[in-house]
C-alpha cells in the first residue's frame, strides 16, 4: 500500500499520508485543530484523539483494526500515570499504517467553542494569545558562545516556528536556575498576540508545565467593576466577582468626576489611585477564591467608558469634559499589567483595552459591539447597555451608528427617594391591580411574592429594575397620567396615593408602625425616570433618525440591569422604541462577555478593532435634535411617537391630573 487517507473529523479535512507518518504531524499538515504543548514528545497529552475502526460508508473508507501503530509504551507510560479513556490514543505516538478515520475531541482542539449561556447568542471560539509551549534547549557550549535567552529563542523558533522572542527582566532573572532545574527542558508561557510583535516570554518552568493559565475579563463601570477570572484553556469562568467604583465619593456620574479632575489640582491621580487599587484587591480576591497561584494569571482584558479609561490610563480627562471631546487615543492598548500597578498577578502579565469608539463612547460599547455584533445581523437591531451612562448602537450589516447618553444613576436605583443597589431586601418586581390598586411585590432574596401568607422578607428598599417596574405599573393601573402626574386619593379612587408636598406619592409597603420603612414612589421619583428614560429614548431616536427608519426590527437590552427590566415595561415607560415584544430579547452583560471573548481569543481583538474604525458616531451632546427628542419622550410612552405593538398587548388608561379630573379606563394586561 503506497500513502493512506486520513479524514479527521468533527473538521472532514482529509488528506493521503505516507504509512508511518504520526497523527499529530498529519494533523498539522492539514491544518487540523489538534493541540500539543510538548510537541509530540509523548508527555502532554494535549494531542488525544479516537481512531474509528469499521466501515464508514459516508466517507467512502473501510479502516482496519491496524490502521494505526500498535499503543505504545509512551502511551502505557501516560496511561498508568495519568490515565488516559479507552479507545484514546495519543496522535503523536499512533503513527498512520492505513486508510483511517480520527476523531477530535473537543478538549484536545486548541480552538475549541466555548458554549454561551445565552443560546442565540454567536458562539465563542479559544484562541488565546498566551499559550504554553514545551521546548529542549541546547546547552551552552564553550566553542560556541551564546546566551541562554538567545538559545531559549533558536529552540522556539526550530521546534515551534516561533520567529522572535522577548523577555523582560522578571523572566531573565528566572531563566538560567530553570534550564538548569529542567535539565534544558523547560516549557515557557508564550504571549504573541495579533498584532504579529516578538512573542514574549511571560514566565517559565522547568520540565513540562501543563497547569492552568488564567486571564482576567474586567467591565469597569463608573459604579461597579466586575470581573471573571477565565481558564485560558477553555474559556470557562472559574470565578466572578463585582465590587463599587471607589471613585464614586468623587462623583457619582462620570462629569462629576471630570469636574473634580477640573476643580481639584492632582485630583485625576488621586481616582487613578482609587481604581488601580481597587482592581488589585478585586484580582487578589478572585485569585484566592478560585484557589488559584495569582501568578498563573497571564492576562488581563479591561472595557470601561473613555473617562474611566483615561482615569485607570492615568490620563488626565478634562478633554472628554468639553467639546470636542477628543480622546488621548481611540485605539486598542496592549500594554503591561504593572504598567497599570496591578501587581496582584503574574509580573510579566499582559493587559489589553478594547479600542473607544469616540469621546463618549468607549470600549464597552466596543465590547457590547463584539458580542452582540450588530454588523452581522441581517435585521435591523438596537442594542442599549443601560448604566448610569447609556450605550447605544443600531445598525445591520449595512451599517452600525453608535452613540452615549446620560441616563444618570436613576435607572441603577440612585436618586429615587426609596431607591438603594440591587441587594437582598430590595423590591425588584411588583404589580398593581387595576381594579383595586393594590400593589403585590418581591424582594431580592425572597421566592415569595409579598401577598404570600409565608412571605417574611426583610423589605428595605427598591432597586432600579423595581422602580422601573412600579413606575410601568402605575401608568397601567391609571395612578399616573401620561404626563407623568400621580394622581390623588380621590382621583385614582385609593388611599395609596397620599399628599406630600404639593404632589402625591403612592405607598408600595408601609411598615412604620413596627419601625420598619415606608417605601413609596414619589412625583420626585418618576420624574427622574422620566429624565433617564427621555435620555436613552433620545438616543435611540437620534441614531433611527440618523438612519432614517421610525422603526426597529429587534432591540436588545444589554448590561447587567437589561437583564432584569421586563419589556413590556420598559416599552410602557417608552425607554425604547415600539416593537414586537417578543422581538425584545436580554443579553445580559454583554460588555463583560465581549472582554471575555477578547480575552480569549486574539482574532476577536483583531476584529473589533476592525469594526469599531466601521462604526459611525453621532455625538448626543451637541445635536441640537437630541433636545427635541428628549423633549418629546418625557411622556410615557411618548408624547406623539405611536406604540402599535406594544397597545396590542396593553391598553394605557387615558387619564389626565393636571385638571383635577380623571376616568381610568380598564387595561388589558398583557
Ligand atoms: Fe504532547 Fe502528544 S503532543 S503528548
Amino acid at each position: 500500500m503506497s500513502d493512506a487517507l486520513v479524514i479527521f473529523t468533527p473538521s472532514g479535512k482529509r488528506g493521503r499520508f505516507a504509512l508511518g507518518t504520526p497523527v499529530l504531524t498529519a494533523a498539522r499538515k492539514l491544518g487540523v485543530d489538534l493541540d500539543s504543548v510538548c510537541g509530540g514528545r509523548g508527555i502532554c497529552s494535549k494531542c488525544q484523539i479516537t481512531p474509528g475502526y469499521g466501515d464508514f460508508p459516508k466517507h467512502g473508507v473501510n479502516v482496519a483494526a491496524d490502521a494505526l501503530s500498535a499503543w505504545n509504551a509512551v502511551e502505557q507510560r501516560y496511561k498508568d500515570k495519568r490515565g488516559l479513556i479507552d479507545g484514546r490514543r495519543l496522535g503523536c505516538q499512533a503513527q498512520i499504517m492505513g486508510d483511517v478515520v480520527i476523531d477530535v475531541p473537543a478538549e484536545s482542539q486548541l480552538h475549541k467553542q466555548v458554549v454561551r449561556k445565552d443560546a442565540s447568542a454567536r458562539p465563542m471560539v479559544m484562541d488565546p494569545a498566551t499559550r504554553l509551549f514545551f521546548v529542549e534547549v541546547a546547552q551552552p557550549d564553550m566553542h560556541e558562545p551564546s546566551g541562554d535567552l538567545e538559545r531559549l529563542g533558536a529552540a522556539l523558533r526550530t521546534q515551534w516556528d516561533v520567529a522572535e522572542i522577548s523577555m523582560g527582566l522578571d523572566v531573565l532573572r528566572k531563566l538560567q536556575p530553570t534550564l538548569r532545574a529542567g535539565n534544558w527542558q523547560v516549557t515557557v508561557a508564550l504571549f504573541a498576540d495579533h498584532s504579529g510583535g516578538p512573542a514574549q516570554v511571560l514566565d517559565i518552568w522547568p520540565g513540562l508545565y501543563d497547569g492552568a493559565l488564567y486571564g482576567l475579563a474586567i467591565d469597569l463601570g463608573s459604579t461597579t467593576i466586575a470581573a471573571h477570572l477565565c481558564d485560558l484553556r477553555d474559556g470557562q469562568v472559574v470565578a466572578s466577582s463585582g465590587i463599587m467604583n471607589p471613585q464614586i465619593r468623587f462623583g457619582e456620574d462620570l462629569m462629576s468626576r471630570v469636574s473634580y479632575a477640573m476643580m481639584n489640582p492632582g485630583g485625576d491621580a488621586e481616582m487613578t489611585r482609587a481604581v488601580r487599587d481597587s482592581l488589585d484587591t478585586l484580582i487578589a480576591a478572585l485569585a484566592s477564591d478560585a484557589g488559584c497561584n495569582a501568578r498563573q494569571i497571564m492576562e488581563v482584558v479591561i472595557v470601561c467608558n473613555p473617562v474611566m479609561h483615561h482615569l485607570l490610563l492615568g490620563v488626565d480627562p478634562v478633554e472628554l469634559g468639553q467639546a470636542p471631546f477628543a480622546l488621548a487615543t481611540s485605539g486598542a492598548l496592549s500594554l503591561g499589567a504593572r504598567d497599570l500597578d496591578l501587581t496582584a498577578l503574574n509580573p510579566a502579565a499582559r493587559a489589553y483595552l478594547l479600542p473607544c469608539i469616540a469621546g463618549h463612547v468607549g470600549a464597552d460599547a466596543a465590547a457590547v459591539a463584539l458580542s452582540e455584533a450588530p454588523e452581522q445581523s441581517d435585521d435591523l437591531v438596537l442594542i442599549v447597555d443601560v448604566g448610569t451612562n447609556a450605550e447605544i448602537l443600531l445598525g445591520d450589516t449595512r451599517r452600525v451608528l453608535a452613540c452615549s447618553s446620560p441616563t444618570g444613576p436613576a435607572f441603577e436605583g440612585a436618586q429615587i427617594s426609596s431607591g438603594q443597589r440591587a441587594a437582598p431586601g430590595a423590591i425588584e418586581r411588583i404589580e398593581i391591580d387595576p381594579f383595586t390598586k393594590e400593589p403585590r411585590f418581591r424582594v431580592i432574596g425572597s421566592d415569595l411574592w409579598s401577598d404570600d401568607p409565608e412571605f417574611a422578607a426583610n423589605v428595605t428598599g427598591i432597586c432600579g429594575s423595581g422602580i422601573i417596574e412600579a413606575v410601568a405599573e402605575m401608568r397601567m393601573a391609571g395612578l399616573v397620567d401620561a404626563s407623568g402626574l400621580i394622581g390623588s386619593s380621590a382621583q385614582t379612587g385609593t388611599e395609596r396615593c397620599v399628599p406630600e408636598g404639593r404632589t402625591h406619592a403612592y405607598v408600595i409597603h408601609d411598615a412604620t408602625a413596627t419601625g420598619g420603612p415606608r417605601i413609596t414612589v414619589t412625583q420626585g421619583d418618576i420624574r427622574a425616570i422620566q429624565l433617564a428614560k427621555s435620555a436613552l429614548y433620545a438616543g435611540a431616536r437620534l441614531l433611527m433618525d440618523e438612519i432614517g427608519t421610525d422603526t426597529v426590527d429587534r432591540i436588545v437590552l444589554a448590561g447587567a440591569f437589561g437583564a432584569h427590566i421586563s419589556p413590556k415595561h420598559a416599552m410602557v415607560l417608552g425607554m425604547i422604541p415600539d416593537a414586537p415584544l417578543d422581538r425584545v430579547t436580554s443579553a445580559g452583560n454583554a460588555a463583560g462577555t465581549g472582554a471575555r471573548m477578547a480575552l480569549c481569543s486574539k482574532s476577536e481583538r483583531a476584529a473589533i478593532e476592525r469594526t469599531v474604525t466601521r462604526i459611525h458616531k453621532v455625538e448626543t451632546a451637541i445635536e441640537p435634535r437630541f433636545q427635541e427628542h428628549f423633549v418629546a419622550a418625557n411622556a410615557l410612552p411618548h408624547a406623539t411617537a405611536p406604540f402599535p405593538h406594544l397597545s396590542q398587548v396593553v391598553t394605557l388608561p387615558q387619564v389626565s391630573f393636571n385638571s383635577g379630573g380623571s376616568e381610568g379606563r380598564r387595561r388589558k394586561r398583557g
